[in-house]
C-alpha cells in the first residue's frame, strides 16, 4: 500500500505549510483538501448558489472541473490560486462541508492522489474518513491567537486586505462549526499524534513530523 501521512487540524494551525514542507523533503504527493471545498464554494459563489441548496452543492462537487499543477490551482482552466483564499470562500467552504452529500462527492477525488512513493494529506479527516489507514495521523494545532496572526501574516503577504480581531473572530467561528458539525468533525483521531506549534517554528514542527514518520514508519 502507499504510504499516507495525514495531517489533520483546525484553521491556520499551520498545517498547509507544514504539510507541503514534509511532502518535499520525503518526495510525496500533496493534497490541500481544503482547496476543494474551498473550490466548491468559489464555484458556488461563481454561479450564485445559495448555502441553503445542499443538491445544488453537491452537484458543484460532483462535476467539478479542477486541476493541481506546479503549486497552482485552476478551476475549468482558469487559475484560481489566490481567489480561493478569501475569507468569503473560508466561510463558504466551512459551511458547505456541513453537508453529507457534498463531502461524499469529494471523496474519490481526494483518494485518488494517494499515489507512489506516498502522500502527505491535510485536513480535517485525512486520518477518520479519508485515510483511515494512514501510517502517520498528526493532529496539528495552535492557539487561537497564533493562528488568527498567521492568517493575518499569510493574507498580507498575497496583498489582501485583513483585519487581525476580525480574522480572530472567523477563525473561532469555524473551529466551532467543523467541531460541531454532524459529518466528520473536527477532532482529534484516538491514533494521531498531538502537535502543537504555537511556539514552534515552521522547521521545528516539520521535523517533529518526520522524526515520527522515520521513528514508525521509513523502512
Ligand atoms: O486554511 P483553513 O484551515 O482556513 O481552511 P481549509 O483547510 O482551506 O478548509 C476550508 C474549509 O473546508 C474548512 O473550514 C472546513 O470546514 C472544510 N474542510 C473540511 O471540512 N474537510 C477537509 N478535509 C478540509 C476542509
Amino acid at each position: 500500500e502507499v504510504p499516507v501521512i495525514a495531517i489533520d487540524g483546525p484553521s491556520a494551525s499551520g498545517k498547509g505549510t507544514i504539510a507541503q514542507l514534509v511532502a518535499k523533503e520525503l518526495e510525496f504527493h500533496y493534497l490541500d483538501s481544503g482547496a476543494l471545498y474551498r473550490l466548491v464554494a468559489l464555484k458556488a459563489l461563481q454561479i450564485g448558489a445559495a448555502v441553503s441548496e445542499e443538491n445544488k452543492l453537491a452537484e458543484i462537487a460532483a462535476n467539478l472541473d479542477v486541476a493541481f499543477k506546479d503549486e497552482q490551482i485552476f478551476l475549468d482552466n482558469m487559475p484560481v490560486t489566490d481567489e480561493i483564499r478569501t475569507e468569503e470562500c473560508g466561510l463558504m467552504a466551512s459551511r458547505l462541508a456541513s453537508y453529507p452529500l457534498v463531502r461524499k462527492f469529494l471523496v474519490m477525488r481526494q483518494r485518488a492522489f494517494r499515489q507512489p512513493p506516498g502522500l502527505v494529506a491535510d485536513g480535517r479527516d485525512m486520518g477518520s474518513v479519508i485515510f483511515p489507514d494512514a501510517l502517520l495521523k498528526v493532529f496539528l494545532t495552535a492557539s487561537a491567537e497564533m493562528r488568527a496572526q498567521r492568517r493575518y501574516k499569510q493574507l498580507i503577504e498575497k496583498g489582501m486586505s485583513a483585519n487581525i480581531h476580525e480574522l480572530q473572530r472567523d477563525i473561532q467561528k469555524r473551529d466551532q462549526r467543523d467541531s460541531n458539525r454532524g459529518v466528520a468533525p473536527l477532532q482529534q483521531n484516538a491514533d494521531a499524534r498531538l502537535l502543537d506549534t504555537t511556539s514552534l517554528s515552521i522547521l521545528q514542527a516539520q521535523n517533529s513530523v518526520l522524526e515520527w514518520y522515520r521513528e514508525c514508519c521509513a523502512s
